[in-house]
């Protein structure tokens, strides 16, 4: 039932992120890994607009090429739709028009921002009321990155990545993005790195159990300190995406080379976030990848997660 003063339709903007510190520790018995992150949404966003209708539907615009995605009952954000309607016993559906900035496959969540956009969405649009706590639920079950996706801002992620802390955060980064114009399997990531594991069982130290943030990480956060984050970029799967993806150790010395404070693979990759001082170094950096025939995309961080916008 949709209430008397439901809108018609209703527009969500959800955020990307940037994983700026990712420890993965063992496989789990659901065969997650558990890990330990710090989430920064950045200012690349996906707009969802969802707009009353009798089935569950969506579509795509925007800067990304969509062509491929999945427009069944497969796709992330129908999945987010449906768990909505079915937890709050609504029997109508929705169509989705999904305006996509975030990369596909990109390692920036994506897929989970549409989720996220698409659970605010619904709930909004259906007056459904489900509340903060309710939608944080139903986005765990969606995927690890969907809960970030929805509070947004700086967040420290254990278990798979959806139990959320909030992390005190300063002031503003600025960043430079090369995405890649292919796109890489988050699982096929993981499973290197499971592979490298195993090939060196002997070498390396026994993986932690329960890991954990790096404390300079948090304090580069809290004092809004870009050089100091810096120096605590650290990504688990940084090894695993180069090594399935050569190409990108060139980008990342390009980066480093032009200026950037340091560059890091985006969660599972290929998208490579390169960290700047500054909006002038940022400016610059983004000016001297483009000349390197780089596709890039100047963002900050932190910014709100999935909230709804005006039309
Ligand atoms: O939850 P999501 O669909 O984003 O995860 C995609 C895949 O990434 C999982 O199927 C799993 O292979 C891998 N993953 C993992 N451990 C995590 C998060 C993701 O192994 N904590």
């Amino acid at each position: 039932m949709v209430m008397a003063d439901a809108p018609k339709s209703v527009r969500v903007r959800a955020p990307g992120k940037i994983n700026v510190f990712l420890k993965v520790g063992a496989v789990m018995d659901d065969g997650y890994h558990d890990l330990a992150t710090a989430y920064q949404a950045v200012s690349l966003y996906e707009d969802v607009r969802a707009t009353l209708s009798d089935d569950f539907t969506v579509s795509f615009s925007g800067s990304i090429d969509c062509t491929g995605l999945a427009v069944d009952d497969s796709n992330l954000a129908i999945r987010a739709a449906r768990l909505v309607a079915k937890k709050a016993g609504y029997r109508g559906g929705v169509h989705l028009d999904i305006e996509k900035n975030v990369p596909i496959a990109g390692g920036m969540g994506g897929g989970s921002a549409d989720a996220a956009a698409a659970l605010v969405a619904c709930d909004a649009l259906w007056g459904t009321e489900l509340g903060r706590e309710e939608l944080l639920g139903l986005a765990a079950k969606l995927g690890a990155d969907v809960p970030f996706a929805l509070t947004g801002g700086t967040a420290i992620g254990t278990g798979r990545g959806d139990q959320l802390s909030p992390a005190l955060a300063k002031g503003s980064f600025q960043w430079v993005l090369v995405l890649a114009d292919f796109g890489s399997s988050t699982p096929d990531v993981y499973h290197e790195l499971d592979l490298h594991r195993d090939r060196h069982v002997q070498d390396i130290f026994p993986i932690h159990t329960q890991p954990s943030v790096d404390t300079n990480v948090l304090q580069a956060l809290r004092s809004g300190d870009s050089h100091m984050l810096a120096e605590a970029l650290s990504n688990d799967l940084q090894a695993p995406a180069l090594h399935l993806n050569p190409s990108l150790t060139q980008v990342l010395e390009v980066g480093e080379a032009n200026g950037a404070l340091a560059g890091i693979v985006s969660g599972s990759g290929p998208t490579m976030a390169f960290l700047a001082a500054d909006l002038d170094s940022a400016l610059e950096l983004q000016i001297a990848l483009s000349a390197a025939r780089y596709r890039v995309v100047r963002v900050t961080g932190p910014v709100h997660g999935a909230r709804i916008i005006a039309d």
